[in-house]
């Protein structure tokens, strides 16, 4: 470095006979006076171009100075006063010429000069102008430890992890159903249980009942306590079945108590929220052998799908494999998220036509558990591009204390929690 001065073209001078050479422009000084110098002659190039193209200001700049010369302020006054009174008469007698004279253009200008100060912040904010984010590190990266459970449960806002954008991410669950697709380990678990995560303060009194069937014995079994004392559990196919068929049941009874007395379900201890969680679905209705046990269970699930909003009935199901073979209700789901998938074509099969092209790849999320598992594509209300998202990791031992929180009693002092509107 001792060689390197600035002003030659130098090799850094390195005691490494191996190191690869390495250069530096050289730097010259420019003396202070000579920068002034060139402003001032850019200055003066700028003002009488300006002069140049604007020719009727410099005739009346021209006629102000020598009005001022001649006549000093009285002159300058008879002159401004002389010319109002022209624009007065002409207003009045000609008004079409003052229009076309002297309004229409001062209204151009003005309107020139507003524009081009406002015009691109305007279409920024009306979203016609193209913002280019530029993503400089991915937000979802890292796994993100479970949520808190929260003081109160909003059934239009369950909290279960973030966007992309570090917002956080939340799920609606009342008035509507939910798929959950994703390939095998892509991290399904963690959207069930960070919702039920979220409505464990108005499980806790009874607002909400969790009615879990666990086809696979993997991943509600952990928490079955749970389902055991706010809902129902079950997880052999048969019982499965039963189940689903009481939740018709109770369901239509509903149904058929509010008949035309309210559009909108408000849950309350008699009537709660009732979500029943089903973990991959497709082994109750593609690939359970007994055709008479997967009949009942499809038609069960259509119906609970088809008339569950409005009385508070909302299925939560898991899937690995999207093609309609597999599920062909699935479009009985109006909101479906897409985690991991093996093919590009399934992201279509979940999200709708065209969401791949919009940005969802689904296809390309990494397999790696730390950076890949729980990210998903979800189409939001608002806006036709899908946003990606990940939820936050219930982990067993989370699972664990939960159930063990919310079953052994420890919930003595549960504050009034509400679940939604219901007060
Ligand atoms: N949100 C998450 N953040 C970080 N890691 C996660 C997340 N969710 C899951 N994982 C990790 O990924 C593994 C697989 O997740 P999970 O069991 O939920 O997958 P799955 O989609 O249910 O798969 P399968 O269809 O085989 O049941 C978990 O054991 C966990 O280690
Ligand atoms: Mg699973």
């Amino acid at each position: 470095m001792r060689n390197v001065t600035g002003e030659q073209l130098a090799q850094v001078d390195n005691p490494d006979p191996f190191a690869s050479p390495v250069w530096r422009s050289p730097v010259y000084r420019t003396p202070e006076s000579v920068i002034w110098l060139v402003q001032l002659l850019r200055l003066l190039a700028r003002v009488i171009w300006f002069a140049v193209r604007h020719p009727l200001a410099d005739a009346v700049a021209g006629l102000v100075v020598f009005t001022w010369l001649r006549a000093g302020w009285p002159g300058l006054a008879g002159l401004a006063g002389g010319v109002l009174t022209a624009l007065v008469l002409l207003r009045l007698i000609w008004p079409a010429w003052f229009a076309r004279l002297v309004s229409g253009p001062a209204r151009n200008r003005w309107r020139w000069w507003f524009y081009r100060r406002h015009w691109h912040a305007v279409m920024t904010i009306a979203r016609l102008a193209p913002v280019l984010e530029l993503v400089r590190r991915d937000a979802l990266a890292d796994p993100m430890p479970a949520l808190p459970i929260p003081d109160m449960t909003d059934l239009r806002a369950l909290p279960v992890g973030r966007r992309e954008d570090g917002t956080p991410f939340a799920i609606r669950l009342q008035g509507t159903h939910l798929l959950i697709a994703g390939a095998t380990g892509a991290g399904k678990g963690s959207y069930l249980w960070s919702l039920v995560r979220a409505m464990l303060p108005a499980m806790a009194v009874g607002l909400v009942h969790i009615w879990a069937c666990d086809p696979k014995l993997m991943e509600l079994a952990f928490g079955r306590a749970l389902f055991d004392q706010y809902g129902r559990y079950a997880a052999d196919p048969a019982d499965i079945a039963d189940l689903l068929e009481a939740a018709v049941g109770e369901m239509q009874a509903r149904a058929q108590r509010f008949a035309g007395k309210q559009r909108d379900h408000t849950p309350t201890p008699e009537h709660p929220f009732v979500v029943v969680l089903v973990d991959e679905i497709a082994f109750l209705t593609a690939y359970q052998a007994d055709r008479k046990l997967k009949d009942r269970i499809l038609a069960a699930l259509a119906t609970l799908t088809t008339q569950g909003r409005a009385v508070g009935y909302s299925v939560v199901a898991a899937l690995q494999d999207p093609r309609k073979e597999v599920l062909n209700i699935r479009n009985l789901f109006p909101d479906k998220l897409a985690l991991r998938l093996d093919e590009p074509s399934q992201v279509d099969m979940v999200l709708g036509d065209g969401a791949r092209d919009r940005g969802a790849f689904c296809d390309e999320i990494s397999a790696d558990p730390r950076t890949g598992a729980g990210v998903a594509y979800v189409r939001l209300e608002a806006a036709p591009d899908p946003v990606r998202v990940r939820a936050a990791f219930v982990s067993d031992d989370d699972i664990r204390d939960m159930t063990t929180a919310y079953t052994a009693g420890l919930l003595a002092e549960v504050p009034a929690l509400t679940a939604g509107e219901a007060a």
